[in-house]
This record gives C-alpha cells, sequence and structure tokens, in this order.
C-alpha cells in the first residue's frame, strides 16, 4: 500500500537486522508490549517468523527505508489490536499517523475489521497524541505487559469504531 510519503510493504527476513536496531532503542522497545531488550537480529528474524495467521503487519518504508513497523492483530468478533513503532531518527514527522492511518483504513476495508483497539503505556505522550490524531475514543484505565521492562504497567485504552459510511456500503454490497 502507498501513503503520500510511506509504502506499506510486507516484512521480510531481510528486515530483521534493520528492525533489532530501531526496535532495540530503548525508547522504543520500553514503550511497547512485545518487543525485548536488548533486541537481537535473531529475535527480530523469530518475530518476523511467528507472526500469527490473525497478525496483519506492514514494514514502514519511506524512502527505500525500513522505518517502523504497524499492524493489528484481529478477533474473529471483529476486534482488532492496533500497534505500532517509527525508529527514533524518523519521529516528529507524522510518519506514525500516516502509516496506521491507511492500515486501520485497510483493516475496515478490507480486513472485515469493525472495532480498533488501541493501547498505550502512561508516560507515552507521542503515542497518546496519535491515538489521538487517528480519531480513538478514551475507554479507560488498563494494564499491559511490557517484554522491554518486563513487568505489567499502566496503561490507557483507546477504541475506535468503523465509521458508520463503511457500514452502509458494506451492508449495500
Ligand atoms: C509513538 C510513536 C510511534 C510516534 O511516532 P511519530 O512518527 O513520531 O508520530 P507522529 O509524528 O505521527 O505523531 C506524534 C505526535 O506526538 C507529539 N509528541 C511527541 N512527543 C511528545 C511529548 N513528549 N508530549 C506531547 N506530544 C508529543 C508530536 O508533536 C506529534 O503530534 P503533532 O503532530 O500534533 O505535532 C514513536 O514515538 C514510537 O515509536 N515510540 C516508541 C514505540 C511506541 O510508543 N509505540 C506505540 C506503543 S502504544
Amino acid at each position: 500500500m502507498q501513503t503520500a510519503r510511506l509504502r506499506l510493504r510486507s516484512v521480510v527476513d531481510g528486515d530483521a537486522s534493520r528492525i533489532a536496531v530501531l526496535a532495540g532503542d530503548w525508547d522504543v522497545a520500553s514503550m511497547t508490549g512485545r518487543i525485548p531488550y536488548p533486541y537481537s537480529d535473531v529475535a527480530a528474524l523469530q518475530w518476523i517468523n511467528g507472526v500469527e495467521e490473525n497478525e496483519k503487519v506492514f514494514g514502514i518504508e519511506h524512502n527505500a527505508e525500513l522505518i517502523g513497523i504497524c499492524g493489528f492483530t484481529a478477533e474473529p468478533n471483529g476486534n482488532a489490536e492496533l500497534g505500532y513503532w517509527v525508529g527514533k531518527p524518523y519521529w516528529g514527522r507524522g510518519f506514525a499517523t500516516e502509516a496506521a492511518r491507511t492500515v486501520m483504513d485497510y483493516g475496515f476495508r478490507k480486513a472485515g475489521i469493525r472495532r480498533f483497539v488501541c493501547k498505550h503505556l502512561t508516560g507515552n505522550p507521542a503515542s497518546a497524541r496519535v491515538i489521538q490524531k487517528l480519531g480513538f475514543r478514551y475507554v479507560g484505565e488498563s494494564t499491559g505487559w511490557c517484554e522491554a521492562q518486563q513487568c505489567e504497567l499502566p496503561a490507557l485504552t483507546y477504541e475506535r469504531r468503523r465509521p458508520w459510511t463503511m457500514t452502509i456500503r458494506a451492508l449495500a454490497s
């Protein structure tokens, strides 16, 4: 998939070392649920090859370089949890929002998702802002496991339902 500035594509084995470097930065890993710290090439390769059937994962490419990952885990009931990270050198340029918006659009239109949920750890204002820009609604407090920090941490949960215009179109088709 193509956005104004990004290409969203499948993740391949050759991305492992780039993912390990970018996601292995403490400031990235420590804000996510599943990225270990330190993050080795081997662990990144294991992650790439262990993506489950209900997970849709996109590599975010800018100027032909992988700069992050965005994707979701879908449940049979039409709910999906959105996740994303962008490498530190690329922060603050709207890339996460641009990628996630397109991934959500894909989820709603092509993957049968009716409701996205997104969580961020408290103390992650950048992700809170991305979630706000994506049109999510605050649901409440929760907790989330952080692999890098090896503990359960307080988090905030949000949801975004499929826009009603898409539902009408889907019912009509
Ligand atoms: C969260 C993350 C994906 C954002 O990526 P990004 O490409 O920089 O995001 P965007 O540029 O689309 O938007 C970031 C917004 O947060 C704002 N922001 C950044 N740091 C902030 C801070 N400390 N306080 C308040 N707002 C902040 C930016 O100004 C921007 O908002 P704006 O467009 O209104 O100016 C990136 O920081 C990251 O990968 N962090 C580590 C991993 C992570 O947190 N993943 C999400 C897990 S829930």
